[in-house]
């Protein structure tokens, strides 16, 4: 699925955007620094689509997907969605707004209520936006909803903890359903799942974003995870994008060397093709206290003193392919 994708309209423009924490210290509690945990950070997604984000842990992507949603507020740029900047947007217009961007997490036990039935946790959302008039027409959007997820009508009586990881993660899929989103970030909402249940929740996304044109932001550490459901695929570290393709671009030529250091670590079936595992030196970087230059550069075993020094600029390969790196593609 994940081959040409004909310019269609877009849903979700980002432009520059950042969010630092601050970080506050000694006994005024003053502050003393700043997490750069989202870097002026630029990319579109085009509706229907989905755009895969993978990265280390702590590099940012789940505050990035909540900084979409202005579930975190930004520090700084700009949030298009449909044609309209929504950091702009007052608490009224905002919540208006949210009913078109959903937020799925990884852990449903954390994020489903052990005290309220399915009945109760998928008629909440309906409610709170006043989206029936009548029970017979609640009820039918209910059965609609466990439809969309394949689960079945008796499962409105039940509790969150009388149901699988999988059949949880499906009642969060619903409830996100039930407002009729237009956008959902997937925040490693399948990570925590074994390998098979994975691919049958990843097979449901895909089917839903068919029937119902969804636009996605699929966030996982790795690139094995968002291979099917991602038609692009961006590469998160410490804070900034540094690679962006389509997903088969990303897979064939990757540009930046850690996207390369990425890919290695995905297991090939192809026994003829020979590939190096690279192993990346040392940990993730303090975003308190980021590597100047580009941040990657400590680890890097491409880097030269230019590196060091000035952050690259986005380098076009394609139309649909950009990183940033001094030293892109080498067979080293
Ligand atoms: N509320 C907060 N206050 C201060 N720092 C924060 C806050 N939330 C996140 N951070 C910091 O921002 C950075 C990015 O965190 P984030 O959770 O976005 O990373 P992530 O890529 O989602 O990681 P993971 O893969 O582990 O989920 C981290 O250094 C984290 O400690
Ligand atoms: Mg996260």
């Amino acid at each position: 699925m994940h081959t040409n994708i004909p310019d269609k309209e877009i849903l979700l423009e980002v432009r520059h955007l950042s969010k630092f924490f601050p970080v506050k210290g000694g006994l005024l509690g003053k502050q003393t620094g700043a997490v750069r945990a989202v870097d002026d950070v630029s990319f579109s997604i085009q509706r229907g689509q989905t755009l895969g984000l993978v990265g280390e842990s702590g590099c940012g992507k789940s505050t990035l997907g909540k900084t979409l949603l202005r579930l975190i507020e930004p520090s700084a740029g700009q949030i298009i969605f449909d044609g309209i900047d929504i950091t702009q947007l007052d608490n009224k217009g905002m919540r208006n707004m949210r009913q078109k961007m959903q937020l799925i997490f990884q852990d449903p036990y954390a994020s489903l209520n052990p005290r309220m039935t399915v009945d109760s946790i998928l008629s909440e959302p309906l409610k709170i936006h006043g989206l029936y008039t009548t029970l017979e027409e609640k009820r039918k959007r209910l059965y609609e909803l466990l439809d969309y997820v394949q689960l079945p009508k008796d499962a409105l009586h039940k509790y969150p903890h009388e149901f699988s990881g999988g059949q949880r993660q499906r009642i969060c899929i619903a409830r996100a359903l039930a407002v009729k989103p237009e956008f959902i970030v997937c925040d490693e909402s399948v990570s925590a799942l074994d390998v098979s249940i994975q691919a049958q929740v990843i097979n449901l996304l895909m089917d839903l974003q068919e029937e119902l044109g969804l636009t996605y932001l699929f966030i996982a550490h790795d690139l094995k995870v968002v291979e099917f459901i991602s038609h692009e695929v961006a590469v998160m570290y410490l804070g900034k994008i540094v690679e962006k393709a389509l997903f088969d671009d990303i897979y064939q030529n990757p540009q930046h060397p850690y996207t390369q250091a990425l890919l290695s670590a995905i297991p090939i079936p192809d026994p003829t093709y020979k590939k190096e595992r690279i192993i990346l030196k040392g940990d993730v970087p303090n975003p308190i206290n980021p590597p100047s230059g580009c941040h990657f550069h400590p680890r890097c075993w491409r880097a030269t003193s230019i590196c060091e020094e000035v952050y690259p600029e986005p380098t076009d390969l394609n139309d649909h392919h950009w990183f940033r790196c001094y030293h892109p593609l080498k067979n080293d």
